[in-house]
C-alpha cells in the first residue's frame, strides 16, 4: 500500500506518518519547504516533497502511484489554500485511490447537525477575525468541502472534534451528525484522529462518508456506543 499525507509536517501530518509506517505502508510527504526538518524522524523511512499543498504540480507529483491520499485541509491565508489542495488531490489522484481529508465539526454534509450556541458564536467569531486580519479563509474550508462532496471519487472527510494531545486510547467512535448524544464529550486524542484517517484508507464503509468523531474512551463515547459505524 503507498500513500501521500498531504501536509505531513504539522502535528495531525506527523502521527498519520507514524501510524502509516506502523502499519508498513510506503509513505509520501507532502509539506512546505520551511517545515521539511520537522519531518527529520522519519526521513530515512519516506519521501518528502517540498512545496505548497495548494501546488497543483507538487499535488501531481505526490500522488501518483497512490493508493490512498490523506489530506490535512487547512484554511490558513487569504488564498484558497484549502479549496485549492481539495481541488489539485481530486484531480490528480489515481482512480479509484482512496481519499481521506482532516476538518472540523463546523464542516456540515447535510444540514442536519445540532450546533449549541457556544460553537456557532465561536466559528462566527473566529471565522469573521481570522478574515479580518488575513490569518485563515474558514470559508474557503467549506467550499473545499462542498467540492469533495459533490465528487465522485473515494472520499471520507473526517470531522473532527476538539483535540487534545494524549497517549492513544484507541480508534474513536463516529456519528453522522453533530449533535447525536455518542459525541457529546466533544474531544478527541489528536494521536487517535490520526489514526481515524490512516484507518479510513482500507475502510470502505467509510467511502463517501463524512464521520464526525469523538474519543472512544470519552463519557459520551462509553455511555451511547457506536450508532453509525
Ligand atoms: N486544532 C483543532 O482543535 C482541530 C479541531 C478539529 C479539527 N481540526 C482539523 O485538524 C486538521 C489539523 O489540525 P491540527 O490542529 O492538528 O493542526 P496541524 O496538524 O498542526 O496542522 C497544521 C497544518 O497547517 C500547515 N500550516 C500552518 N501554517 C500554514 C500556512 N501559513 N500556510 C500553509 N499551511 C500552513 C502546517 O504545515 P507546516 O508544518 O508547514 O507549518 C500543518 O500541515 C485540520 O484539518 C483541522 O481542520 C483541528
Amino acid at each position: 500500500m503507498k500513500i501521500c499525507i498531504v501536509g505531513a509536517s504539522g502535528k495531525l501530518g506527523r502521527y498519520m506518518v507514524q501510524h502509516a509506517l506502523d502499519r508498513g505502508y510506503e509513505v509520501v510527504g507532502v509539506c512546505r519547504a520551511q517545515s521539511v526538518d520537522k519531518l527529520d524522524a522519519f526521513k530515512d523511512r519516506m519521501t518528502i516533497i517540498p512545496g505548497a499543498t495548494n501546488d497543483r504540480e507538487v499535488i501531481r507529483r505526490a500522488v501518483a502511484g497512490c493508493d490512498g491520499v490523506l489530506v490535512v485541509l487547512v484554511p490558513w491565508g487569504i488564498q484558497q489554500y484549502a479549496s485549492g489542495t481539495a481541488q489539485a488531490v481530486m484531480d490528480y489522484a489515481e482512480p479509484g485511490a482512496r481519499l481521506v481529508f482532516s476538518c472540523g465539526w463546523h464542516i456540515t454534509r447535510d444540514g442536519k447537525d445540532l450546533y449549541s450556541r457556544a460553537f456557532l458564536t465561536l466559528v462566527a467569531v473566529f471565522g469573521r477575525v481570522a478574515r479580518l486580519v488575513r490569518f485563515a479563509e474558514l470559508d474557503d474550508q467549506v467550499e473545499a468541502c462542498r467540492r469533495i462532496f459533490a465528487s465522485d471519487t473515494r472520499w471520507t472527510v473526517v470531522r473532527g472534534s476538539n483535540l487534545e494531545e494524549g497517549e492513544s486510547q484507541g480508534l474513536p467512535v463516529w456519528s453522522r451528525h453533530v449533535g447525536d448524544p455518542v459525541l457529546a464529550s466533544n474531544i478527541t486524542r489528536r494521536i487517535d484522529f490520526a489514526l481515524f484517517m490512516v484507518a479510513a484508507v482500507e475502510d470502505d464503509s467509510l467511502v463517501q462518508e463524512a464521520p464526525a468523531i469523538v474519543g472512544c474512551q470519552t463519557p459520551s463515547a462509553l455511555a451511547h456506543g457506536n450508532p453509525s459505524s
